[in-house]
């Protein structure tokens, strides 16, 4: 189902400490500004594990893959070093991806 922007906004509260969204600056994680349509481990300028890099080989970020990764990041991508449980409630990740959407074009 469609997301709540406004709802996923401040979800993105618990994003936020580390990302950026509305710039392109990274902080502790990188700027997912534009995250959407962009291959895992792939913002220039930020250095990933090299778990992140090998997740994105042939991979690109879209609903789906996001939806996976944000329900449990440790384990679908092993190694990661976004030190974040994840978020347990669906409605919360199909908000918040609504909410990162909105800076993306793709
Ligand atoms: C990576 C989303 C919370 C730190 C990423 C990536 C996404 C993402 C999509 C991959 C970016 C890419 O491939 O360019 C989110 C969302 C969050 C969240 C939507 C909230 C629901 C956090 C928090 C932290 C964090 C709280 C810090 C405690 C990082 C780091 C990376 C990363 C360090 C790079 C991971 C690596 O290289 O293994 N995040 N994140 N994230 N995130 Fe988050």
């Amino acid at each position: 189902q469609e997301g709540d922007v406004a709802a996923g906004e401040i979800v993105f509260k618990k994003c936020g400490v580390c990302h950026n969204v509305d710039s392109d600056k990274a902080k502790v994680g990188p700027s997912l500004q534009g995250v959407i349509g962009r291959q895992p481990g792939t913002k220039e300028g930020f250095k990933y594990s090299k778990a992140m890099t090998d997740f994105g080989a042939g991979k690109t970020w879209d609903e789906a893959l996001l939806t996976t990764y944000l329900a449990d990041p440790r384990g679908v991508v092993k190694g990661t070093k976004m030190a974040f449980a994840g978020l347990k409630d669906p409605k919360d990740i199909a908000n918040v991806i609504a909410y990162v959407k909105t800076f993306s074009t793709a």
